[in-house]
């Protein structure tokens, strides 16, 4: 419970009575084992291990199975793991011709979120959830298959030809070869950066009750399939105050421009008039620090320097950073870089367009989503996911027909 009160509303809801908590403060509508969160001294864990520990030491694919089954794997499970995962990482050919249907210049999020809902009209036989094989093919296939429809978009935006899934390379260097492989032109990914990308994956794979997390489980409490929740949850990652945060950070610091330029921006975020905030700032859970940015910032100098990028939008990142933790409204705010203060630099150095970057995350937080959905339909008493609300409107009015309106 973290050091929060927790009341059981179950018995009080059958006397009429229910909290009003709107944006879910300090509303808990699920118990789970998946991941702890202590915002207040910037504490994440999977499963009981520490976010650090995981991104720096295990594989996106190790975590993966931590999120799913509950423990890491050892040799012989992550080699299975990972062999079955590489076994469905090809997209049938129906399905890409659904995704050549799509505006060439479509944003990636709008055809991810069409291309997994339009899953649950090809697969079948993973449909039926009470079945908990079936739920871990349902797994399984969105594992697989989000890395090859996420490259498949961007190919699709560029105009080139899409590029085969290679179950030779790690699940990291398969989606970077996806990316940018040519059939006329190999890619080698360079290892600091496939080891970023991986990194990059597992500091996004779960974040508890989030708002895309939560959507996930209030979509699939009504027996929805799989396909359809993890499209539901893209739809709602896809926006700026959530996983679009990161492509709006990287075009603020563009805004931004220079170092010169970054107090009238502070000013900007102050200033209560102005709907401007920082992006890659402030969460609803961390008010400390967010340990994911740690790693994330660790990460982007390693990239940087491996490639051997002097990037302005760095400097201006470093400065208003250095800037933004020493004024008293952050500092009052608890307002810290979050997770999506660095990546974008990350990414952009890689190669990825920003359109890209929300698509990374939901490819990352698809692991997430599935094991809260798995978690939530392996408990017998689950009940159908359906807020109340406080009625602010008129009552009682009296009926007039149109004539007399
Ligand atoms: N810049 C300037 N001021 C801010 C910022 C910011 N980035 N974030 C919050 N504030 C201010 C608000 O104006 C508010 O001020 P007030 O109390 O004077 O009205 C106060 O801090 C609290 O803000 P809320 O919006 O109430 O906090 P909430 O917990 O609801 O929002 C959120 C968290 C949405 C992440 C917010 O900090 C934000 O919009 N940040 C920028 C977007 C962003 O980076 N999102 C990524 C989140 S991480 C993720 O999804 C992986």
């Amino acid at each position: 419970t973290a050091g929060h009160d927790v009341i059981d509303i179950r018995a009080l809801g059958k006397h009429g009575y229910f909290t009003f908590d709107p944006g879910f403060l300090s509303t808990a509508s699920c118990e789970s084992t998946i991941t702890f969160i202590n915002g207040s001294q910037g504490i994440l864990q999977h499963r009981g291990y520490a976010i650090d520990d995981l991104a720096k030491n295990a594989s996106y694919l190790e975590v993966c199975y931590l999120l799913l089954y509950g423990e890491l794997p050892n040799k012989a499970q992550y080699a299975e793991f990972s062999r079955i995962v590489s076994e469905h990482t090809m997209l049938n050919e129906q399905l890409t011709r659904c995704l050549q249907g799509f505006r060439r210049d479509a944003h990636p999020m709008a055809i991810m979120c069409g291309m997994v809902g339009t899953m649950s009209a090809f697969y079948h036989d993973s449909l039926d959830i009470a079945n908990e094989r079936h739920r871990e093919i349902a797994a399984y296939r969105l594992i697989s298959k989000m890395p090859t429809i996420a490259a498949m978009c961007f190919k699709y935006n560029v105009g080139q030809p899409f590029m085969y899934p290679r179950n030779d390379l790690s699940y990291a260097e398969n989606f970077l070869h996806m990316m940018f492989a040519t059939p006329c032109a190999e890619y080698t990914p360079n290892p600091v950066v496939a080891k970023a990308m991986d990194r990059i994956f597992t500091l996004h794979a779960d974040h508890e009750q989030n708002a895309s997390t939560s959507t996930v489980r209030l979509a699939g409490s009504s027996g929805a399939n799989p396909f359809a929740c993890i499209a539901a949850g893209i739809a709602s990652l896809w926006g700026p105050a959530h996983g679009g945060a990161n492509e709006a950070c990287l075009k603020m610091l563009e805004e931004i421009g220079s170092v010169e330029r970054i107090p009238e921006f502070i000013d900007r975020a102050k200033d209560k008039d102005d709907p401007f905030r920082l992006m890659g700032f402030g969460h609803r859970v961390y008010k400390n620090h967010d340990p994911r940015a740690t790693v994330m910032r660790e990460t982007c100098h390693e990239v940087l320097d491996s490639l051997n990028i002097k990037d302005p939008l760095l400097d201006v990142a470093m400065e208003l950073e250095r800037i933004a933790l020493e004024d008293s409204y952050f500092v009052e705010k608890k307002l810290y870089p979050n997770v999506d203060f660095y990546s974008g630099i990350i990414l952009k150095a890689v190669g990825i367009p920003t359109n890209m970057f929300t698509v990374i995350f939901a490819l990352s937080r698809t692991v997430g989503w599935i094991a809260h959905w798995n978690e939530m339909m392996s408990d017998e008493g689950q009940k159908i996911g359906r807020p109340r609300q406080l009625y602010v409107g008129e009552i009682d009015k009296s009926f007039n027909g149109i004539e007399d309106r």
